[in-house]
């Protein structure tokens, strides 16, 4: 085990603010995981010091068969790769593989008040969902979650808006914390996309766009072909006028369809709607579909070529997850400090 971050090689302590993310490896990415986190982590790689994880231990609050979560954490770590994720500039790493996460996330339960959990949109919309499985981690979800932000002294933490009252109850822990024992923890904030940041579900418009949907129909995955693809856009659900118009605050599958075209485009929503305007919504949705394909192709060809090389993944993980633990054990120490624990 090396014992210092400038013996992994990797260049990412440095002045810059520190940003946090990370997905679960819960079945196929999406394209509203793409457009409402994954496209800007990429982006941010240049201009902030990034550390991402695959939230694994996130997703055994589902359960989950073995063998295909574990394929499917490796996918999305290699298709993250795909999607420009770079090891090498960014630390890219599993939940599972540092201790610290779960070690820390013990900690902050004993911090977080049943009555502030039990209000979480998600844990209420799970708990629907999953009623045969309404397990303790589930509802300490956010805990864990904390932990995986607060253990990289983060201050942005770029998330889609289904994620921001987690971040904001991360907020709240980190505080009280703070108020307890001084200062311990950095107080992140969350960066949500102006647009993009609640793609919707192309069969129910009133639904996000998710993974876990049973219906694949509903969801457009980053390693769909071209043909299901073009197939998905020409059965999305639009109501029965037929103009490209973006009708502010309502949710309607043609503002979805427009929503994505202007995340691919970076086209605002007038020059959309100039662009299209006599033209109907079979015109609208071939172009849709033609710049979505145009976006993932090139993904989808990286990951083809980055799955054949399984060690070299593997080396990148592992690597990473070890320079993660290096910053996460000095933060975790701290808390011990703070709180009383014998020191490690
Ligand atoms: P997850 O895996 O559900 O989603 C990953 C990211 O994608 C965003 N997202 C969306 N954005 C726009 N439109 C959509 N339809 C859509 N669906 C998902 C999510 O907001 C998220 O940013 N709990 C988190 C994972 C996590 C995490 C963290 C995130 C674990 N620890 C620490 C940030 C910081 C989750 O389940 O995301």
């Amino acid at each position: 085990m090396k014992n210092k971050i400038s013996d992994l090689n990797i260049q990412n302590l440095n002045s810059k603010k520190r940003i946090f993310s990370a997905i679960q490896p819960s079945g196929s990415v999406t394209l509203g995981n793409y457009l409402g986190s994954l496209k800007n982590w990429q982006e941010m790689q240049e201009n902030y010091d990034c550390i991402f994880a695959i939230a694994d231990l996130h997703t055994l609050t589902i359960r989950q068969d073995p063998k295909l979560f574990n394929e499917n954490i490796l996918k999305t770590y290699t298709l993250f790769m795909a999607c420009g994720i770079n090891p090498e500039k960014s630390l890219f790493f599993i939940q599972s593989h540092v201790a610290a996460h779960s070690q820390l996330a013990w900690i902050l339960n004993c911090y977080a008040f049943v009555g502030e959990l039990s209000r979480m949109t998600q844990f209420k919309d799970k708990s629907k969902k999953y009623s045969e499985n309404i397990n303790a981690g589930l509802f300490t979800y956010p805990c864990l979650m904390a932990a995986d932000i607060l253990l990289y002294d983060t201050n942005f933490v770029p998330i889609g808006k289904d994620q921001k009252q987690h971040v904001e109850m991360t907020r709240d822990i980190a505080q009280r914390f703070n108020n307890l024992y001084g200062k311990t923890f950095v107080l992140p904030e969350s960066i949500i996309p102006e647009i993009g940041s609640k793609i919707m579900s192309l069969k129910n418009p009133d639904k996000k766009m998710s993974k876990s949907d049973l219906n694949p129909e509903s969801y457009i995955a980053i390693l769909d072909e071209p043909k299901i693809i073009i197939n998905k856009i020409q059965h999305a659900v639009t109501d029965s006028n037929s103009e490209i118009k973006y009708h502010k605050g309502e949710l309607t599958g043609i503002n979805n369809l427009i929503t994505i075209y202007s995340c691919l485009t970076n086209k605002t929503l007038f020059e959309i709607e100039k662009e299209f305007e006599g033209k109907g919504y079979g015109h609208f949705k071939k172009i849709v579909s033609e710049i979505i394909i145009s976006e993932l192709e090139p993904i989808q060809k990286r990951f083809k070529d980055f799955n054949k090389n399984y060690d070299l993944i593997k080396s990148y993980y592992n690597k990473n997850s070890e320079a993660a633990s290096l910053i996460a054990q000095e933060v975790l120490a701290r808390v011990y400090e703070k709180i009383g624990l014998l020191a490690i």
